[in-house]
């Protein structure tokens, strides 16, 4: 992307509409799948294989939407906006960064360390078959260890509901009461002419 331009590149815009959708339906599906009754073991069963495919395709994407970050320039912020604004902004994208990459991968520990992580596996689409982390044999409590990790996963995804809160806030205010061009940063041609 040339220095200076008005948006991100296509690219750039594609990852973060995608990674978006897949992040608000991980929080969704997750908070559902685990409150789901040991009755309907099945069901929870195909859903926490779901969780675990797209949850790794985020993992996957959010290292590709990095590369491409670091590789290209992103549009400049609004020259009025103030100093603390745009450290606010930046600070919130890198939190974003952040959590993309620790909550898939506290995901993994999740199910690496459980105690049935020999007998319950992972395949990403009922397809490709994703290994376990091996850090884990010799621990004598995997139940509480693995417990500890899913509390954490849980920590990091009321971190990501709070930033998800802030960031369209912070989009919305942009649009409608500053009247700037962020939001048009991050929408796809046909959005930006309407
Ligand atoms: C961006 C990616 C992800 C997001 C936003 C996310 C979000 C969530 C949420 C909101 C829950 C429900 C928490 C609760 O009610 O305790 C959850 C549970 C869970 N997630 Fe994820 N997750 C992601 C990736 C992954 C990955 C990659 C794995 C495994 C490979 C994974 C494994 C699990 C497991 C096993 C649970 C259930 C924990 C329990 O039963 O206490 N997650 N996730
Ligand atoms: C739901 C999950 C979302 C995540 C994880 C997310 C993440 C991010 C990240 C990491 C950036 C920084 C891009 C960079 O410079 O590298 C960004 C920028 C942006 N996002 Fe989101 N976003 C989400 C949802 C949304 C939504 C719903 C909106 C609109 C209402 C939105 C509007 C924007 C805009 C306008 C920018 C560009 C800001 C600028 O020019 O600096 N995002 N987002």
């Amino acid at each position: 992307m040339k220095a200076g331009v008005d948006r991100y590149s296509s690219v750039a815009i594609a990852l973060h509409w995608l990674i978006a959708l897949m992040v608000i339906g991980q929080i969704a599906g997750g908070l559902y799948m685990h409150n789901l009754p040991k009755e309907q073991a099945e069901l929870k069963f195909q859903l926490y294989q779901l969780h675990k495919s797209f949850g790794v395709t985020v993992l996957f994407l959010t290292m590709l939407r990095l590369g491409w970050r670091l590789s290209h320039k992103a549009p400049p912020l609004p020259a009025a906006m103030p100093a603390w604004e745009k450290a606010a902004a930046r600070g919130a994208h890198v939190g974003f960064y952040v959590l993309l990459v620790a909550l898939p991968l506290v995901g993994w520990l999740i199910v690496s360390s459980s105690p049935y992580a020999d007998s319950v596996q992972t395949y990403l689409f009922g397809v490709i078959h994703w290994p376990h982390l091996p850090f884990f044999d010799g621990v004598e409590d995997r139940k509480a260890l693995s417990h500890d990790f899913a509390e954490i996963h849980e920590y990091l995804a009321f971190a990501m509901i709070g930033l998800i809160g802030l960031h369209v806030a912070a989009a919305l205010k942009h649009h409608f009461i500053n009247k700037d061009t962020v939001l048009a940063h991050m929408l796809p041609a046909a959005g930006r002419r309407a």
